[in-house]
């Protein structure tokens, strides 16, 4: 099937590259011409793992091709996948420029049936935004080809897209026409073998559930960071309490890791967007609120521990920060722990010196060269001399560090550990101050 998608970010490139690695004909449209080229040439512009060898080899087979040149890009696929990014407004909601200048341009060139397909995550109602916008551009043409707009968010985790995408755990499309129901059952068939995943239900339901899934889910972990903050001062231990409620089968295991609160591209921007959507509609969401604001103070959790331990003075300390992204597999440092840490670090006159395995470039461009910001290419590297270490994203690599060696290194042994990974008896016996999440100490 000829398959036609516009933004070539994230949920764009990983789309394309699977609908083309099971024999389709893709054609991914970006404005950005510079990463066009690149892409042309094989260069992936983001970290993902298996995503750069299936897009070089799809292109190599010809089934995956990359343009700018929009015009090009609506003749071409029947159906017409809108993957642009929805960047929060400045109050919040989703800012739906982007989406709506596709629509804009799919209803300009367009001279045959297309089903439009939103991929992007967007409030609910802007699949009607999208419809409104193809419709009256068509009747500035005078022209009344027939379309369809149908809603199918998309369920890729950072770091398992490609995973994700060949095994989903449900592909739900959101599709008033049965017809064109019926064309996209078909379009995803080789991702839907072994027992039928594909959920059908109206357009407004399927733009909620997206809503609605990474809600729960940054629900669970608020709250569990909310246990962890209760655990702390009762003197309990979450780990334990994680896995009391943990194999509660109507709890489940996933999700409940207490942290440094939620970061990324994705949880942060849908609760609020969602309480956004629910204030225009007149309704008070304060669950999710709540959840907002928990994970706003957990990420400062590590900082409140830090002050505590030198006594309100952290001018003039070094600190060793393992971890920037904002999970492991990720250069993608939006909205990530580590970005509040270091900069109420350096309010306070700390300075940092960061490791990460991939998000290095990413802190680079963030933070370019201050004074106060080493990065090391090595683990240890940022040891040496520094007052304490805070691991901040559990990557593999920090899971088993040569701790004597730590001890040496470190002015003073002591660790802020944001993501529980090491355990508390252990640190204590090799004679570390070692502080966690909602864990005895
Ligand atoms: C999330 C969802 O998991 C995907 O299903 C969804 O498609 C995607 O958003 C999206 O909307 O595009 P992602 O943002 O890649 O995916 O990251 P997750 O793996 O879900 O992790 C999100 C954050 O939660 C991370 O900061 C992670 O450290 C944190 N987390 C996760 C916890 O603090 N505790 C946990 O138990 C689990």
């Amino acid at each position: 099937m000829k398959i036609t998608i516009f933004g070539s970010g994230y949920v764009g490139l990983v789309t394309g590259a699977c609908f083309a690695e099971v024999g389709n004909d893709v054609l991914c449209v970006d404005i950005d011409e510079e990463k066009i080229r690149r892409l042309q040439q094989g260069e992936i512009p983001i970290y993902e793992p298996g995503l750069e060898e299936m897009v070089i080899e799809n292109s190599r087979e010809g089934r995956l091709r990359f343009t700018s040149d929009i015009a090009e890009g609506v003749a071409f696929g029947l159906f017409q996948f809108i993957a642009v990014g929805t960047p929060p407004d400045e109050d919040g909601s989703a800012d739906l420029r982007h989406v709506l200048s596709v629509a804009e341009s799919i209803g300009r060139y367009m001279e045959d049936y297309r089903i439009v397909i939103d991929k992007s995550t967007v409030p609910v109602g802007t699949a009607d935004l999208v419809q409104q916008k193809i419709s009256s551009v068509l009747a500035e043409r005078g022209m009344t080809y027939d379309f369809d707009v149908v809603s199918n968010p998309e369920f890729l985790k950072e770091g398992d897209a490609i995973g994700d995408f060949m095994k989903p755990d449900r592909i739900v499309v959101g599709v008033d026409n049965p017809r064109t129901k019926e064309l996209l059952r078909t379009l995803y068939a080789p991702f839907n073998r072994s027992h039928d995943r594909f959920l059908a239900m109206d357009v407004r339901s399927a733009e909620l559930t997206k809503y609605a899934a990474n809600s729960m889910l940054a629900t669970k972990i608020s709250f569990m960071n909310e246990i962890a903050n209760i655990a702390e001062r009762v003197g309990a231990d979450v780990e334990a309490v994680r896995q009391g409620i943990g194999s509660d089968s109507r709890i489940g295991f996933s999700f409940i890791y207490p942290g440094m609160g939620y970061g990324g591209s994705c949880f942060p921007k849908d609760v609020q967007a969602l309480e956004r959507t629910s204030r225009q509609f007149g309704y008070d969401a304060r669950i999710l609120q709540a959840v907002e604001a928990v994970n706003h103070d957990q990420k400062s959790s590590l900082v409140d521990k830090m002050k505590q331990h030198f006594n309100g003075e952290l001018k003039g300390k070094t600190i060793a920060v393992w971890g920037l992204s904002f999970k492991p597999n990720t250069d993608d440092m939006r909205e990530a722990p580590s970005r509040r840490l270091m900069e109420a670090l350096w309010d306070e006159g700390a300075s940092v010196r960061a490791y990460d395995p991939v998000a290095m470039d990413e802190a680079r461009r963030i933070y370019g060269d201050r004074e106060d910001f080493e990065l090391v290419e090595h683990p240890d590297h940022a040891l040496k001399g520094a007052d304490a270490l805070a691991v901040v994203t559990e990557w593999m690599v920090f899971r088993s560090p040569d701790f004597e060696m730590m001890k040496k290194e470190l002015n003073e042994p002591v660790v802020f550990d944001g993501r529980n990974v090491y355990n508390p008896d252990m640190m204590e016996q090799l004679g570390f101050s070692y502080y966690s999440i909602g864990r005895l100490p």
